[in-house]
């Protein structure tokens, strides 16, 4: 059994939540109180269903879940905050708590103990290896002193397919454990082993305490490709969770208040060299909420100095709708502007962006000018401010389909802020950047929010342009545009649906789909961007959170995400070693069961986006038959209370899902006809 599992079979929901404070009264079978996330004190409109230990808010929040989402949501906590303090009050001892067996403890010290002498290794040929002086040469053209090298242990790869491996091997360490670190690469199909870093300069990357758990390897040439090599995804190297240089920032962030995120390992080594010692560097990846969580412990306070190419562009319409379009994951996600808004509400931070001069990157800049630095730093912009600005700056004087489409990108973003005199702020700024009424810009606000959601909300607050955001940042939906808002046919379905074995017996059909897209979706990396983009064309919001019950499956999603990111795909295997156990418990539990009967690959993504459908259209009904029997009696359309409300939006958000779904098929037997037909016959 799961950990989560186990803590889920030994507590109660109904006295968790009373102890929340939450004032339940019994309901046939179940409980009723008022939602303790919404303002309400008219109807109880919040339950708890005892028997699946479930809860549910079937008012203005349209939300629910189980014992872990309902403690995060009132606290505010994480995942792995969550999972501690329950763990705690049901008296489980979690799996990592647990004392790790003894092979595995040691296999993890052998693991750091090799990383930390191949640091070493590769220091010591950089200082004096006569094959290292053209290194030395390229570390005194970026100008980086003794000191600076010392400090970072920079180090030298020597250009041979076996040295590292010769030297460790002959140190007592088995072929196995270098392939296991990433200083080995297997070839593919003849499975010979040789040293993965070559000719390279070696820049170690630490973890929060010091440790090295990988590198980052430049070419010394000025067209190598790759510019850098880095350590392969690894038990103790997670890009989406490392930052560059934060074990020697750390104290510098805690005393200044304020973090400095940079793109490039040198910009940060360059920086530090100049006294400006709390830089750090977010490896080459998107910015993810693991590692702001990591950074905040340190401070609240984000400024983001990014090379002009990468947010300047993403900022603009033209090349969002591009990357929406291409569905490329090796595309450049460094800047989510709405992600980064959603993130600094959830984590209550202030992020602040500032784009470097045409043709400068931090390292040039403070190398050719330390002093200019701090300033540039100082003009760093709120990100609504900073996304205001990029968009204006490229509107031409007097295009005004251009300027509508500006405001119909910036809107959302204004829309995500959770302070509404923030809010208000931004949409005055926005009408004198643009030049457009301001009245004007209030009713097409309200026009894109009205049209952005449904009565009932599926999904957390959030709005999108037509333009849309990268693939990537799946864990930000977008809200489907403008559906038309009539009663279908399924309204009349849903009055006439059944009682709680119904009820039941689609929730664990819901719940198999669910199973099965998660699964298929860790096995095929690129699916969940296919599918997000399937849907998103019928109108439909993406993949997120919301979709899931379980709060591992939620973070499961985020892990789909960052994963689709990676440049290198980890087998299963991989992934769970890098993986929090209960996460990994609950892949292996995935991949346990035995899989849906083959789908053709390139069905796939129409197949999981059909089922998300399915499942989503599965809940909504199952909602629907409890909600039906709280409804006040009379004609429901009539009476105007919150349930009433609710009830009518989910039969709409029905009709929706159904349309979508029927669209879905047809152009997917369309397409499968018109493939079967263009093939030649053999
Ligand atoms: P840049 O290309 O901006 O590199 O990539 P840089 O740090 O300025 O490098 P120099 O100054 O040319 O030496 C920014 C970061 O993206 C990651 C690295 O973390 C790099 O520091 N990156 C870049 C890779 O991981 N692989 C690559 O091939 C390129
Ligand atoms: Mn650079």
């Amino acid at each position: 059994m799961t950990d989560t599992q186990e803590i889920k079979n030994r507590l109660d929901l109904v006295d968790v939540v009373q102890d929340y404070g939450v004032q339940l009264r019994k309901s046939g079978r179940n409980y009723a109180g008022f939602c303790p996330f919404h303002p309400n004190t008219k109807t109880p409109a919040f339950y708890v269903f005892p028997e699946t230990q479930t809860w549910r808010c079937f008012g203005a929040c349209a939300e629910g879940g189980d014992v872990f989402s309902f403690v995060m949501k009132k606290n505010g906590w994480d995942f792995k905050e969550t999972l501690v303090d329950l763990a705690r009050r049901a008296g489980v001892t979690l799996e990592e708590t647990r004392p790790k067996d003894a092979a595995r403890e040691a296999t993890e010290e052998r693991h750091a103990a090799l990383l930390d002498a191949a640091s070493n290794y590769y220091h010591q040929l950089l200082l004096h290896a006569p094959q290292a002086s053209d290194a030395r040469g390229y570390v005194a053209g970026r100008a980086l002193a003794d000191d600076t090298v010392a400090a970072f242990r920079l180090g030298f790869a020597l250009d041979s397919w076996d040295a590292a491996k010769t030297h460790f091997t002959a140190q007592g360490y088995s072929e196995d454990e270098l392939l296991a670190v990433g200083l080995l690469t297997e070839h593919e199909q003849r499975h010979t082993r040789y040293d993965r870093f070559r000719g390279r300069l070696m820049i170690p990357i630490r973890d929060l305490d010091g440790r090295v758990v990988g590198f980052g390897a430049r070419t010394l040439d000025p067209d190598g490709v790759p510019k850098y090599l880095n350590s392969p995804q690894t038990e103790l190297f997670d890009k989406g969770r490392l930052i560059f240089g934060l074990d020697m920032a750390k104290r510098y962030i805690r005393e200044k208040h304020e973090v400095v995120l940079v793109e490039g390992y040198l910009d940060v080594m360059t920086a530090w060299q100049h006294g400006f010692r709390n830089v750090v560097a977010q490896m080459g990846t998107s910015l993810t909420e693991a590692q702001l969580r990591l950074l905040q412990k340190q401070s609240k306070r984000f400024v983001l100095a990014l090379d002009p190419d990468a947010a300047g562009a993403k900022a603009t319409l033209r090349s969002l709708q591009l990357a929406r379009e291409t569905l490329d994951r090796d595309l450049d996600v460094r800047f989510d502007a709405r992600g980064l808004v959603q993130l600094e509400g959830r984590l209550k931070a202030d992020i602040r962006v500032v784009t470097l001069p045409e043709g400068q990157d931090p390292d040039k800049l403070i190398r050719s000018d330390p002093a200019a630095w701090p300033r540039l730093l100082a003009e760093a912009r709120p990100v609504v401010d900073y996304v205001i600005r990029v968009v204006a700056a490229a509107l031409e004087p007097g295009d005004a389909k251009g300027k509508s489409a500006a405001a119909a990108q910036v809107l959302p973003l204004i829309d995500d802020i959770a302070d509404p005199v923030e809010r208000d702020h931004y949409l005055k700024r926005l009408s004198k950047t643009l030049g457009i009424d301001e009245a004007a810009l209030r009713q097409a606000a309200a026009r894109q929010k009205k049209d952005r959601r449904p009565p009932t909300r599926q999904h957390p607050p959030r709005g999108e342009t037509p333009a849309g955001g990268p693939p990537a940042a799946a864990s930000y939906p977008p809200e489907p545009e403008a559906p038309p808002d009539d009663l279908g046919a399924p309204a009349r379905a849903v009055l006439s649906s059944g009682g709680g074995k119904i009820a039941t017996r689609r929730l664990r059909h819901a719940s198999r789909l669910e199973e099965n897209f998660l699964r298929q979706a860790l096995e095929h990396p690129g699916a969940l961007s296919a599918v997000n983009y399937l849907l998103g064309r019928h109108k439909q919001p993406e993949v997120s959170a919301a979709d899931f019950v379980r709060v591992e499956d939620r973070a499961l999603l985020d892990v789909i995400v960052q994963r689709a990111t990676l440049p290198t795909v980890a087998t299963i295997d991989e992934l769970c070693d890098s993986l929090d156990s209960v996460l990994a418990q609950r892949v292996k539990a995935l991949f346990a069961k035995p899989s849906t009967p083959g789908i053709k690959l390139d069905r796939l993504p129409d197949s999981l986006a059909l089922s998300v459908l399915d499942w989503r259209l599965e809940k909504i009904r199952e909602h629907n038959t409890i909600l039906k029997q709280l409804l006040p009696s009379g004609s429901p359309a009539e009476s105007k209370d919150e349930l009433t409300g609710s009830y009518l939006a989910q039969v709409q958000e029905m009709g929706r899902i159904n349309r979508a779904r029927d669209a879905m098929t047809a152009t997917g037997r369309r397409r499968a006809e018109q493939g079967l037909s263009g093939r030649k016959p053999r």
